[in-house]
């Protein structure tokens, strides 16, 4: 197998960015480059205070240490693919909005991007990595558009190696990843390719967890796990609606059943419905596989799962209205967490948002606060959120507050969208002191004290809770 010196990332991304640079920190024998098109990103990777693109505890540590060592980040992709023995492909594959498939196919315009321009300027072999998540078979066009452009003695030997990190907690899982997969042809230079980059991974992560299966089930793989793990938080939240109507209290049920061995007890958090760039795009990815091959069956059990959470959020926007007497024109709510969960300044498809679009179509005013989103990313979200109302008479109904205290101050209701530790100990009886009364607060992470909070005079509503008011 070839020994790895030198990797090249393409897309200094979520994904691209924490994953190369603890692999930089962990192999310090292996010069690592991460490259993108997008300027700003690589000059905030670049910058001399590591003011970051991206916000994940811990990562800044890693990039300190390694930066300028063995690990840098440019805009000249074609250097970075012309040195580089592997190169790893950690593109965004967005939902398809226009064209065949819209809506549910994953958009591969970036990935073949990047793979046409490997075969444009590689003068010499390569290891191609597919990181992106992908349709089963990506990996066959990839090869099929190296393959017709390659130069005379040069050869490409594609990989899958589908990334589990989850954001906010990228550099542990990074660290120590339950399992790294890796997916290829099983022919002889499959296999030695395969080795390659598992001897990369090799320098810290433990041999019995690096996996090696064939391609397509590796593609597959990715897909199938955070299709699981949204099933699970489709699931957890169907349930909680039956708490809210019967008495019945959803963590005493997550609890219960999460001791049974074959369940367990991760995942099976409530909430206002999952957020993130990855779920509900990689099930829709599935969805359209599954239609793409005469499985319309299987395509609809797994759009229950992008459903299920899409009620999830409508009902609990309609709770806030129902308990706030049946109106919320003209009241002030503040939201608290803008991010899709705790720890990460990622909006893509934040909760968060569905709730504030909702709000503000009720003609409320709302007042936002996050601990990690800027301000621009707000206004930007919004606006495509409400498409049809100009942002300027957007901001005559939202404001953003730069502390929870002031978020909340003169409100009728406090709305958890966002799980931050920062907002269980918020001063709880200085928020009700300045609020209007009666002073509602809406918990849709199960993330206070209910009871504690009942005792200062609010009226809280917590998902999957029967007891009401
Ligand atoms: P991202 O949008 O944060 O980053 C992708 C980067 O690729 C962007 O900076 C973009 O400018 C760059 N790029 C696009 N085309 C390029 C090209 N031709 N040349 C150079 N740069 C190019 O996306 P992400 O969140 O890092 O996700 C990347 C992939 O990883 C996706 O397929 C996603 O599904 C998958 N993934 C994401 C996560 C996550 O938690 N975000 C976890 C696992 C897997
Ligand atoms: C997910 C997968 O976990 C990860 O393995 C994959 O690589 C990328 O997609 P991510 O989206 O970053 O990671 O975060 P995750 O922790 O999975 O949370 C996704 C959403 O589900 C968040 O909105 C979170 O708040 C929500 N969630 C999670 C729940 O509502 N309940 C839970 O019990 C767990």
């Amino acid at each position: 197998p070839v020994k790895v010196t030198k990797i090249c990332c393409i897309g200094a991304g979520y994904v691209g960015g924490p994953t190369c640079a603890v692999i930089a920190l962990k192999c310090p024998h292996i010069t690592v480059t991460i490259v993108d098109l997008n300027q700003a990103r690589v000059d905030a990777w670049n910058s001399p205070d590591f003011a970051l693109p991206i916000y994940e505890p811990g990562l800044v540590d890693v990039v300190k240490q390694a930066r300028g060592r063995n690990l840098f980040f440019s805009t000249d992709v074609d250097k970075g693919i012309q040195e580089a023995d592997l190169i790893f492909v950690s593109v965004n594959t967005p939902t398809k909005k226009t064209g065949v498939g819209a809506g549910f196919a994953a958009d591969l315009n970036y990935v073949e991007l990047a793979t046409r321009r490997i075969a444009a300027v590689a003068t010499s072999s390569k290891i191609v990595v597919e990181k992106s998540t992908v349709p089963c078979r990506t990996a066959e066009s990839m090869r099929t558009i190296l393959e017709a452009n390659s130069k005379p003695g040069t050869r490409f030997d594609i990989l899958s190696n589908p990334e589990f990190l989850a954001e906010g907690t990228a550099i542990t899982d990074l660290f120590s990843p339950d399992r790294v997969l890796i997916g290829s042809l099983q022919t002889p230079e499959g296999k030695s390719a395969c080795q390659s980059l598992g001897d990369v991974y090799a320098n810290w992560v433990p041999k019995d967890r690096i996996l090696t299966v064939g391609l397509w089930s590796s593609e597959l793989s990715k897909l199938a796990a955070n299709a699981m793990l949204a099933q699970r938080i489709s699931s957890i939240n169907a349930l909680s609606a039956i708490c809210e109507a019967t008495g019945a209290n959803i963590d005493e049920v997550a609890h219960a059943i999460g001791f049974d061995s074959r369940i367990g007890p991760k995942f099976l958090r409530a909430s206002v419905g999952f957020g993130g760039s990855c779920f509900q795009k990689d099930i829709l990815n599935l969805v359209y596989l599954s239609e793409s091959l005469h499985l319309p069956q299987v395509a609809a059990y797994w759009r229950q799962v992008v459903e299920m959470n899409e009620y999830q959020k409508s009902r609990f926007s309609k709770t806030v209205v129902d308990t706030l007497f049946n109106t919320i024109t003209g009241k002030h709510i503040a939201v608290l967490g803008f991010a899709f969960k705790a720890d990460t300044g990622d909006t893509r498809e934040s909760a968060s948002i569905s709730l504030i679009r909702d709000f503000l179509s009720e003609r409320a005013y709302v007042t936002i606060y996050d601990p990690q989103v800027e301000e621009a990313q707000i206004w930007l979200d919004l606006s495509e959120a409400c498409p049809n109302t100009p942002l300027e008479n957007i901001k005559k109904q939202v404001t953003i507050a730069h502390s929870a205290l002031e978020a909340c101050k003169q409100k009728e209701a406090v709305v958890i969208a966002t799980e931050w530790k920062e907002f269980r100990e918020i001063n709880w009886q200085t928020v009700y002191d300045d609020m209007s009364k009666p002073a509602f607060v809406f918990d849709g992470r199960l993330l206070v004290d209910a009871d504690k909070l009942r005792k200062i005079g609010f009226k809280v509503t917590t998902i999957g809770r029967g007891e009401r008011v």
